[in-house]
C-alpha cells in the first residue's frame, strides 16, 4: 500500500512519543511506502485532489537521526490506499480548507479520520452530544455565569479554550481566588469568547485515563497522572503515563459512542475520561499509541495498519478513477 500522511513538519515530532511515527514503523514492517504531505502540499487540478509527498523512512526508536525524508513527487490521491489526516491543532483556517479539499476523496480512498467528521467534531464540543456521560458542563462567555456555576457545582471547576489541547490553557476556578476574575477575562477575552467550564472532578489525582477506539472498539488505554504541582494530567505538560484497564463502565460509554463516531468517519479517536466521566474527545491527531503498546506488550500500531488493509482492500477500484459527482 501507498499510505499518505497529512501532518505537521515531521523534524518536530517526538520519535519515541510520536503516534503517526508509530503508524509509518508499523507500516513500514509490514512492506508499505509511507508518505509525507504538509496541508499546503495538497492541490486540487480540474477537481481532482493530489499531494506533493516525499517517501519517508522511520528508523527504529532510539536510533538516529529517526527518519529520512525522500525525493518529491506529485501523486493523485484517489489512487492511493489511505490518507492518514494527523494534523495537530490549531483548527484554523488553513485546516478548514484541508478538509473541505480531501473530502472529495470520500469513497475513493480511505480517510482516517473522515474531513467532514474533522471539521464537524470540534474536539471539546463533540462530546456535548454525549452529556449523560460527561461532568457537569457549561459552555458561555458570559464571566458571571461561569462563577454561578462554579459555585453551583461545588465551588471548583475547569475552565478550558474550546481549540486547545495537550492541557494549553485549562485552568482551574476555585472559591475565594483572587484570580478568578482574571482567568475568566483572559479565557473569555473579556465576555467576547466562548470557553468550556467544567465541574472539576477530585478523580483527576488518579489521572486521566486515554481510551484509543479504532472503528468504534477499543484498541487498549493508559492512565496519564498529573503532577503532584499540576492539574493537567497531559503526557505534554508532565503527566506520568502508567497501565490501565478499561472499565465496563468506560465500555458503555465507547457502546454509546460508536455508532456516532462510525456515521462521522471518526475511525482513530482518543476518549479521555477522568473517574469514569467523559471529558473529551479527541479526533485530529490522537496519540498514546506508543505508551499503550509498550504497556499492554502489543504492536498497537501494527493492529491498526493491519486494520487500514482490510479496510482499504474492501473499496471498490472501479471507483477511484470516478471523479465524484455534483450530487
Ligand atoms: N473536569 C475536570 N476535572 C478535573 N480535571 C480536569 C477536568 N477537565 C480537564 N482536567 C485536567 O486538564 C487536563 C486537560 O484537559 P482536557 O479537557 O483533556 O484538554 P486537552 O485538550 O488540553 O487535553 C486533563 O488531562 C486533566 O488533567
Ligand atoms: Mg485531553
Amino acid at each position: 500500500m501507498q499510505l499518505v500522511y497529512v501532518m505537521d513538519p515531521i523534524e518536530g515530532l517526538l520519535p519515541d512519543k510520536d503516534t503517526t511515527f508509530a503508524f509509518q514503523r508499523a507500516a513500514a514492517a509490514r512492506g508499505h511506502e509511507n508518505l509525507h504531505a504538509l496541508m499546503r502540499d495538497v492541490f486540487v487540478r480540474d477537481g481532482e485532489v493530489f499531494a506533493r509527498v516525499r517517501p519517508v523512512e522511520v528508523a527504529p526508536p532510539g536510533s538516529a537521526p529517526p527518519f529520512t525524508l525522500g525525493e518529491p513527487r506529485d501523486v493523485h490521491l484517489a489512487d492511493v490506499s489511505a490518507v492518514l489526516i494527523r494534523k495537530d491543532p490549531p483548527f484554523d483556517s488553513e485546516y478548514l480548507y484541508t478538509t473541505l479539499l480531501l473530502e472529495r476523496l470520500r469513497g475513493r480512498t480511505l480517510l482516517m479520520n473522515d474531513p467532514r467528521g474533522l471539521r464537524d467534531a470540534n474536539e471539546k464540543l463533540y462530546a456535548l452530544h454525549f452529556s449523560n456521560f460527561t461532568p457537569r458542563t457549561l459552555v458561555t462567555a458570559d464571566k458571571d455565569r461561569i462563577l454561578s456555576f462554579m459555585e453551583e457545582v461545588g465551588g471548583a471547576a475547569v475552565i478550558k479554550p474550546l481549540d486547545g489541547a495537550g492541557g494549553a490553557g485549562v485552568l482551574m476556578l476555585s472559591r475565594g481566588d483572587k484570580n478568578n476574575r482574571a482567568i475568566l477575562d483572559l479565557q473569555t477575552g473579556e465576555g467576547r469568547r466562548f470557553a468550556m467550564v467544567q465541574e472539576y472532578l477530585p478523580a483527576v489525582r488518579q489521572g486521566d485515563k486515554r481510551v484509543l477506539l479504532l472503528d468504534g472498539r477499543v484498541l487498549g488505554a493508559i492512565n496519564r497522572v498529573p503532577r503532584a504541582d499540576d492539574l493537567r494530567s497531559n503526557i505534554h505538560a508532565g503527566g506520568r503515563v502508567e497501565p490501565t484497564e478499561v472499565t465496563a463502565e468506560e465500555h458503555a460509554v465507547v457502546a454509546g459512542l460508536a455508532p456516532r463516531l462510525r456515521k462521522d468517519g471518526l475511525l482513530f479517536v482518543g476518549l479521555d475520561f477522568i473517574g469514569g466521566r467523559l471529558t473529551e474527545i479527541n479526533v485530529t491527531s490522537p496519540t498514546g499509541i506508543q505508551e499503550l503498546s509498550r504497556h499492554c506488550g502489543r504492536d498497537v500500531a501494527a493492529e491498526v495498519i493491519e486494520w487500514i488493509e482490510k479496510r482499504a482492500g474492501e473499496l471498490d477500484p472501479q471507483l477511484r478513477s470516478i471523479p465524484p459527482s455534483a450530487s
